[in-house]
């Protein structure tokens, strides 16, 4: 028998290697176990950290070629160097990946290469060797979901990771879902210079955001030059020399039609990745969609002694909500308190402008009946976003009618993403719309707009 440890994990992406580093922290023999031939996962390899490094080198170019000109600065002749900017990103993966194994060395984390199984309750198996431990935590992530009738091939028909590597820009790229991945990569291949046309089923993008939002974001992108087709499915693909011929057809039914492509996106969603980890024979349970079924709040699955986290279970699948469950089960692993509040985990679309959110969107408030007060704030009365050129967009605060409690914010609007983490600390604090309209905001700054919106949930804006 091999080494054993008080917690294996299995998968190094920000839910397990975040669970790794924090067990140890506290004092518990740790390995983690990663097939890939680099730690950090999905987000650090082909997720959140490329897509990020991609969406910022081609807002630069768009901002040199459109937007400097307007401040005075005039560039000249704007060239794409398309393998630089991909080599780029590239160097910004590696130094990410390379942090993780440097915190796992930090920390006295073993990483065990290679593909692990869980042989039974307290045994792991990687690569023939089984290793004993007291507890095995689940954090293999997800994977996209197929389309039937549209076969992937990572070059003119590709899922996220290809889509993050094309080697040249499309003339027309159709891209198959209008939520997360569709909306930042599209924008990334409009800007540097593809058509781009966005097929989503539903009659609405990024269908869990707010509509109010949603409506505004799609009017923004279509200003910019995205086209929609929504209430629409994709039936199939046929390939050809000169790129792929799609067949559309009416969410609801009605006559097909056709649509060319250089290049299809396919991004209708991920789903839980548990092949070859032979839970079913450990007899750890799955729910109806695949994923590891666990107690809310305290990642134990259907066997002692077995836990997940992350995208492989419930909940949005997202980095930092991977990463809270990681440290809440490491700390209930070693006998402490974790903890997530499932009521405030931000999501944020990184496009420009960026779009955040947090809490209940105002459907759901109508949806359970819960009486609310709304303070909203364009960013056209924002002076700092005036003087940035940035006023596209605006903050929406949501607070219950009788506490004035915070219950959702929902940001259109520069630097949403960043703006929101005030938000997420006021809800954390079970603060109320007062609280913010009550605190100091430095001037000129966009934060302002988000005070402004707290102020107009009592209707007292001050600069509108
Ligand atoms: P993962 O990151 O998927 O990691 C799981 C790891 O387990 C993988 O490395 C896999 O190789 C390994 N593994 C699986 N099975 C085994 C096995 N049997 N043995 C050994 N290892 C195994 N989220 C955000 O919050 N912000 C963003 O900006 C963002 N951008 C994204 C952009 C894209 C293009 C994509 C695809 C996703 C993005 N996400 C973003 C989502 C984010 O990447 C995921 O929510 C996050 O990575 C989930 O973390 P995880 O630890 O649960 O799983
Ligand atoms: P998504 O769930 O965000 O969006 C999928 C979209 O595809 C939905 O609007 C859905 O209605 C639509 N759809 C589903 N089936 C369809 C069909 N057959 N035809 C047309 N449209 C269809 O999923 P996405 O964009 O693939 O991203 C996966 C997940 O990765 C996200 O949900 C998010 O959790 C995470 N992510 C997060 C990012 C961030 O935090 N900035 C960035 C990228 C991904």
């Amino acid at each position: 028998m091999a080494e054993s440890f008080d917690v294996i994990v299995i998968g190094a992406g920000p839910g397990g290697y975040v669970c790794a580093i924090r067990a140890a922290q506290l004092g518990l023999k740790v390995a983690c176990v990663e097939k890939r031939a680099t730690l950090g996962g999905t987000c650090l390899n082909v997720g959140c950290i490329p897509s990020k490094a991609l969406l910022q080198s081609s807002e630069h170019f768009e901002e040199a070629k459109h937007k400097l000109a307007e401040h005075g600065v005039n560039v000249g002749q704007v060239a794409l160097d398309l393998k630089r900017m991909l080599a780029r990103k590239g160097e910004v993966v590696s130094a990410n990946v390379k942090g993780i194994e440097f915190l796992f060395k930090k920390n006295k984390v073993t990483w065990l290469k290679g593909e692990g199984r869980v042989a039974s309750p307290g045994k792991v198996q990687v690569n023939g060797e089984t290793y004993e431990t007291k507890h095995i935590v689940i954090a293999t992530g997800s994977e996209s979901i197929p389309l039937p009738g549209v076969e992937v091939d990572e070059k003119v028909v590709v899922t996220s990771t290809g889509g993050l590597e094309l080697e040249s820009v499309p003339g027309h790229l159709v891209v198959i879902g209008g939520g997360y991945i569709g909306l930042e990569l599209g924008s990334v291949w409009r800007r540097l210079g593809a058509e781009v046309t966005v097929v989503e089923f539903l009659d609405r993008l990024v269908p869990s955001m707010d509509n109010e939002v949603g409506q505004m974001f799609q009017r923004v992108l279509g200003k910019q030059g995205v086209k929609f087709k929504l209430k629409t499915k994709v039936t199939g693909a046929r390939k050809g020399n000169d790129g792929v011929t799609l067949t559309l057809e009416p969410a609801q039914g009605g006559p097909a039609e056709e649509l060319k492509a250089d290049v299809v996106l396919v991004a209708i969603g991920r789903r839980a990745w548990t092949d070859g980890l032979g839970l079913a024979e450990a007899g750890v349970a799955l729910d109806e969609r695949g994923r590891v079924k666990v107690k809310p709040g305290e990642f134990a699955t259907s066997v002692p002694g077995i836990w997940a986290i992350g995208d492989v279970i419930e909940g949005p699948m997202l980095a930092h909500k991977a990463e809270e469950e990681g440290v809440a089960l490491a700390e209930l692993l070693a006998g402490q308190h974790g903890h997530v509040n499932y009521g405030a985990i931000p999501g944020v679309v990184y496009t420009w402008p960026e779009v955040a959110s947090i809490g209940e969107t105002e459907e759901q408030l109508k949806a359970r009946g819960q009486a609310y007060k709304v303070g909203k704030f364009p960013f056209t009365a924002n002076g700092r976003a005036r003087a940035m050129g940035d006023t596209d967009g605006f903050v929406k605060i949501l607070a219950d009618k009788a506490t004035d409690r915070v219950l959702g914010a929902h940001i259109i609007g520069p630097d949403a993403g960043t703006l929101i983490a005030e938000i997420a600390i006021a809800m954390e604090f079970g603060a109320s719309a007062e609280d913010v309209a009550r605190t100091c905001h430095a001037h000129p700054s966009l934060n302002e707009a988000v005070k402004e919106a707290a102020l107009a949930v009592d209707g007292r804006a001050l600069h509108i």
